[in-house]
């Protein structure tokens, strides 16, 4: 039997998370010093779905290797973490010790979450690099919303699907459609933390997803949209390539005049 895709992809995964930790993105030391906090964007739609997370179950779904969790735990959130990467996970819990933080960490597929874990979460959040791993986002809806008890909350940021389109901005060259059309393998050195780093396994398999495929997907799972952004600016280079900030230390995309969409924020509550 040939890989899979799930098996190319885990592979990379568990091979990014033995790179990543203290780079543009990751931050372990001052995790551990107490000098990091949520992104901006993060911060924003958190606040917009449920205020503050203190006393909240929440389950920080592609958890990678735990900066949120450890984040949302320390704002007093009792917080599950699950990723399908064991790497990224031991990392995770290597970090959360070394922060003095309890998080639960869990190998699962963001699809197919244990059903031990049905209706214990007050929020489900999944941030930035999420559903370009997912083939089937009927799927993570539906899990998504296995996992909260009623009224509870999904918050989902990620790349807006038009950015992800693109190879190059700069000429404009896409490698990549707006909607799903199936498998798109990549094979691309290093990691968005550094396209130099030593990545063992490089091979992946991504999946377009258009945001009308992604609202629809979450109508039919049950979710309620409370809030669709299609932000034109970010606070931070999510990818690693969108060039210097503009006067307002803002980053944008610029094709011609006008910025693009760079990235979406996705609010729903399970009625
Ligand atoms: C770009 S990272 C998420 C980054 C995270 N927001 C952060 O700031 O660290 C994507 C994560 O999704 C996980 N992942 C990819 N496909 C998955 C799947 N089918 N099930 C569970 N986790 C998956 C990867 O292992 C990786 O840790």
């Amino acid at each position: 039997m040939g890989t899979t895709a799930r098996q190319l992809n885990r592979a990379n995964w568990d091979a990014r998370a033995a790179v990543h930790g203290q780079d543009r993105y990751y931050d372990s030391a001052g995790l551990i010093a107490g000098t990091v906090s949520l992104g901006a964007e993060e911060e924003a739609a958190v606040d917009r779905a449920v205020g503050n997370v203190g006393g909240l179950d929440v389950c920080h779904v592609q958890c990678h290797i735990g900066v949120d969790s450890i984040l949302l735990a320390r704002a007093g959130a009792r917080v599950t973490g699950l990723d399908f990467s064991p790497a990224s996970l031991s990392k995770a819990t290597a970090l959360a010790e070394q922060c003095g933080v309890s998080v639960a960490f869990v190998e699962a597929d963001a699809c197919d979450p244990p059903h031990g874990l049905d209706g214990e979460f007050d929020l489900v959040y999944a941030t930035f690099g999420v559903l370009p791993w997912i083939d089937d986002v009927d799927a993570w809806m539906a899990a998504a919303a296995r996992l909260v008890r009623k009224g509870g909350h999904l918050v989902l940021i990620d790349g807006h699907p038009l950015v992800t389109m693109f190879d190059t901005y700069d000429p404009p060259v896409t490698d990549f459609p707006y909607n799903f059309n199936g498998l798109h393998y990549f094979d691309t050195p290093g990691t968005y933390t550094d396209r130099s780093a030593n990545v063992s396994a490089t091979r992946t398999v991504q999946y377009a997803h258009g945001l009308g495929e992604i609202v629809t997907a979450a109508v039919r799972a049950g979710w309620q949209i409370a809030y669709l952004e299609e932000a034109t600016s970010a606070t931070f280079d999510f990818r690693g390539d969108l060039g210097a900030t503009e006067e307002d230390s803002r980053y944008r995309l610029r094709l011609g005049a006008e910025p693009l969409p760079i990235l979406y924020t996705l609010l729903a509550r399970l009625p």
